[in-house]
């Protein structure tokens, strides 16, 4: 073990997602000038990377994620001199810039798309996955995730087209070659304008089985689940490979896909410390526990048994063998304070400490999303019509209009897991919207904005965000954190999550409780007259003999 050690490894990294983040010219719009205001609001928390979702040329079916123009901006966010300034800024403030890198899907609206579907023999006719009909119908029964069939039908050439995602982002062939090396030169590109790597949007999913088998129907859904068949394909490894001695290998990036189907045995594949394709994995066992009978739209509770389960197997599976990547939130789930606390008032900002405590003080890199450093919460939209996202109305009108379940009760599981919980405005103050736009937003805000914002944050010491300062200066120097191994303590406790972590002799005990009740604490072979408080969410040192509501705290062994 020679090797310098990689600098993604250390990093706090920071997801920004645009739309949502500063307008600085009052379109409700969030831009890359507003992005290039808040850059030592970032800095001052300690982030070294920044990921930005998708700035790419979009019409905005799926903000942004259905690109027209792999190396334009999209004009509501600005225009590249401004992107050219905001990655000089980045740098020159000593953080680094990583994009987003959609190339499962293009837009409908992409130039290559529309060569394709212009006829058969169209020189970019095989850049996408188009098939002829099947018995009279589709040429399978695969769902779109965001619910409908994943084929559309296109009356000029009598095909149809595979569309994962919406309607209007249709799926890239990559067992064309041609189309590979487009991507890489596309890659190259950015690297050569000087970003620091990638977030590799569904990068699961680039390899679908060829023979397009039907899909088992589950969760309630007309249509079949194609993702053992989309999701970590036959030649995804080999796609992936390439892409790394083409293009990763020549710039010092850091590297994170996302793993859609990925479980521990397939991170290794795709990330192993040997396996010369990317550096880590996002995987979303943890945020998708305790599914309902309609898959992710339900209103369970978390399961706290089979969370410490999950996080803990990915601690000791990927020891010594590859990265983990550390997150509660992104623009695709829930608030985590709403989901895995409790955003009631008097325990919000104690119990999104504690999470930061439970989770960050793993091995891995930190993921940190927009207002999560703030404890921001769900945002409990009375009326469907405030509500933005695509799947959201594509659901709603599945279960509601197809007659499955009543208003009340998917608008109880959009309140639970939908998407635009996290897209709301970042909230900077108490002025109107936040100090987000002086116009109207793109998509309202949250009402508690007056109560939780940076500016009243930043001011106070005992605040969420100066706890993840905190903790992340903290982490910063410490190998117990950063290397130690880990075990998990008192796996069947239905309200505490204990562990264990240690390197060189040293050892940490990481204690947390997820209700609003005292639990007794009682690990054994720690003693409290041994123990030094190395962090903890209460202004008073705990009592030694259990944990009060929401406590999260770490001891040394001294
Ligand atoms: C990823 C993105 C999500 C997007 C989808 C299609 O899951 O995180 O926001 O809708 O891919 O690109
Ligand atoms: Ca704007």
């Amino acid at each position: 073990m020679n090797r310098r050690r990689e600098w993604w490894k250390d990093s706090l990294v920071y997801q920004i997602y645009p739309r949502s983040f500063q307008d600085s010219n009052g379109d409700g719009i969030g831009d890359l000038n507003g992005i290039r205001q808040r850059l030592s609001y970032l800095k001052g928390l300690g982030v070294d990377v920044i990921w930005l979702s998708p700035v790419y040329k979009s019409p905005n079916d799926d903000n942004g994620y259905d690109i027209s123009d792999y190396q334009a901006i999209m004009e509501e966010f600005g225009t590249m001199e401004d992107f050219d300034a905001l990655l000089r800024e980045v740098h020159g403030l000593g953080m680094k810039l990583v994009m987003d890198l959609v190339v499962n899907h293009t837009s409908d609206e992409h130039p290559w798309f529309k060569e394709s579907r212009k006829s058969r023999e169209n020189p970019y006719r095989d850049y996408y996955i188009w098939k002829e009909e099947k018995e009279g119908g589709m040429p399978n029964n695969w769902a779109s995730r965001f619910r409908g069939p994943a084929w559309a039908w296109d009356g000029s050439t009598g095909m149809y087209y595979l569309h994962i995602f919406s309607k209007k982002q249709p799926d890239l062939n990559w067992e064309n070659p041609g189309l590979r090396k487009k991507i890489y030169d596309m890659m190259a590109w950015w690297g050569e304008k000087g970003i620091d790597g990638f977030r590799m949007d569904v990068i699961s999913m680039l390899s679908k089985e060829p023979s397009y088998p039907d899909g088992e129907l589950k969760d309630g859904n007309p249509y079949g689940d194609g993702q053992p068949f989309y999701a970590n394909g036959p030649r995804i490894h080999e796609f992936l490979k390439e892409m790394n001695r083409e293009i990763l290998s020549r710039f010092d990036w850091m590297t994170v896909g996302e793993g859609v189907g990925v479980g521990t045995k397939e991170a290794l594949e795709y990330a192993g410390f040997d396996s010369g394709e990317l550096n880590m994995m996002f995987h979303f066992e943890h945020v998708e526990l305790c599914p309902g009978p309609y898959g992710k739209w339900n209103v369970n509770p978390v399961d706290l048994v089979q969370l410490k389960e999950v996080l803990s197997r990915w601690q000791l599976e990927l020891e010594g063998r590859a990265w983990n990547s550390l997150f509660w939130e992104n623009h695709d789930y829930p608030r985590a304070v709403s989901r895995f606390g409790s955003d009631a008032p008097q325990y919000r900002e104690r119990s999104a400490k504690m999470l930061a405590v439970c989770l960050y003080l793993m091995k891995g890199t930190p993921y940190v999303y927009q207002g999560q450093e703030l404890g921001m919460t769900n945002c409990g939209f009375q009326k469907l019509e405030d509500f933005r996202d695509i799947e959201i109305h594509q659901v709603y009108e599945e279960m509601v209009g197809g007659g499955k379940v009543g208003h009340e009760e998917m608008m109880g599981y959009i309140h639970h897991t939908g998407r635009d919980n996290a897209r709301t405005p970042m909230q900077w103050d108490d002025s109107a919207h936040g100090g987000f736009t002086e116009g109207t937003p793109w998509i309202r805000e949250n009402d508690n904005y007056r109560a939780v914002n940076a500016r009243e944050q930043m001011g106070r010491k005992d605040s969420v965000y100066a706890f993840y300062q905190r903790l992340f200066c903290l982490r910063k120097d410490s190998w117990v954190v950063k290397e130690g191994t880990y075990r998990l303590l008192l796996p069947e406790h239905p309200g505490l999550f204990v562990y264990e972590r240690e390197w060189e002799g040293e050892k940490m005990l990481v204690a947390c409780n997820f209700t609003d009740q005292w639990q007794e604490l009682t690990v054994p072979g720690w003693t409290w007259q041994e123990a030094r408080l190395w962090l903890g969410n209460y202004e008073e040192a705990p009592k030694g003999t259990g944990l009060r509501p929401y406590e999260g705290a770490a001891w040394i062994r001294v």
